[in-house]
């Protein structure tokens, strides 16, 4: 078994205890709903990793990685209301099993615990940790504002593209990895050059989660096929076939996004098909993921540490889930 896997089991067993008091049941049974064996802690596995790079893990890597499995979860929460998604990982959403109040609220006090979990940590490093959090959350909640707003805007450039994604999704596999290379206490130069890491490889995973929501498996995937066409999102594909498409492709499009049929799904993936927007997505991750390496060999320690994060990377580019 290879480390990150090794490492994601043994997170989940760590994980895999009671957060919340019982009371009130709806309130706390929502949040332990949301947490309860799933997810492939891609994010504390990478904060993991991010200590282990530098050296043996502490205890204080395993508190902040499960804060940040948390605040991950709080933010697929609210993500999951703001997309109007019915299914996650599976299952019913937080918001169509309860409804959305206790989904937002779950979120909320989900995110709070966050924070208990980080004041718990050695007050060497607890400030450093909290703050870049802070930064990387106010982030994650501009790129989130820009993924709805680009909902009603007709055409994005592949530039918004790009600086969505990294904000809504790169930037916090950054952040995880730099606080597990924070708290081995890591250099300032090598801190820099894993967080570059962590955002290309996000950059190349939210193009992959793209991807998938047209071309995933439904056996397997978790979520609804198709969600993001049905919700008009500029996702990779779509942002693509627009950019590069001919001028008959372009005008389809539009009307799909502009009519909504019910075979708005299928005609979608055959127009990305049809545009390689699906080919343009697999050179993309391929390019994001080279940025990623070309920065985990600046990294100031010897090679055989860097397998586990090569072997992580690889796997969440071919990932179906
Ligand atoms: C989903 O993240 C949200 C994105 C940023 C694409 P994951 O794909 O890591 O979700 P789980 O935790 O494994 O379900
Ligand atoms: C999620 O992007 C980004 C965050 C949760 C911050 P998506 O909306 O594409 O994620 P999924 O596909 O619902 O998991
Ligand atoms: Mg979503
Ligand atoms: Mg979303
Ligand atoms: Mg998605």
């Amino acid at each position: 078994m290879k480390r990150f896997q090794q490492l994601s089991q043994e997170f989940s067993t760590y994980f895999n205890i009671n957060h919340f008091p019982d009371q009130p049941e709806t309130l706390y049974g929502a949040a332990s709903y949301m947490i309860a064996d799933g997810g492939k802690r891609v994010r504390p596995v990478l904060c993991l990793l991010g200590n282990e790079l530098f050296g043996p893990l502490v205890a204080d890597t395993w508190k902040t990685a499960t804060a940040i499995e948390l605040f991950h979860n709080f933010t697929l929460i609210h993500d999951d209301i703001m997309d109007k998604a019915p299914l996650r990982r599976g299952r019913p959403t937080v918001h169509a099993r309860y409804d959305e109040p206790t989904a937002l609220l779950a979120g909320d006090v989900m995110l709070l615990r966050v924070y208990e979990y980080l004041n718990q940590t050695d007050p060497r490093h607890a400030q450093t940790l909290i703050k870049l959090l802070n930064k990387t959350g106010r982030e994650v909640c501009e790129g989130q504002q820009m993924d709805m707003d680009f909902e009603k805007t007709p055409v994005i450039t592949p530039d918004q593209y790009l600086q969505m994604i990294e904000l809504k999704t790169a930037v916090f596999l950054a952040a995880s990895l730099q606080m597990g290379a924070e708290i081995a206490g890591a250099t300032h130069s090598d801190q820099q050059h894993i967080y570059a890491f962590g955002k290309n490889i996000g950059l190349a995973f939210q193009v992959q989660d793209d991807w998938l929501d047209s071309f995933g498996d439904p056996a397997t995937f978790g979520k609804q096929n198709g969600g993001d066409i049905l919700a008009n999102k500029k996702t990779f594909l779509l942002v693509h076939a627009l950019a590069n498409g001919s001028g008959e492709e372009k005008l389809k499009i539009e009307d799909l996004m502009n009519s909504s049929p019910a075979d708005k799904i299928e005609k979608m993936i055959a127009l990305y098909k049809q545009t390689g927007a699906d080919q343009a997505a697999s050179l993309a991750k391929q390019h994001y993921i080279e940025k990623a390496f070309s920065h985990l060999g600046l990294i100031e320690v010897a090679a055989e540490n860097k397998t586990a994060l090569l072997e992580l990377a690889d796997y969440l580019l071919e990932r179906s889930i």
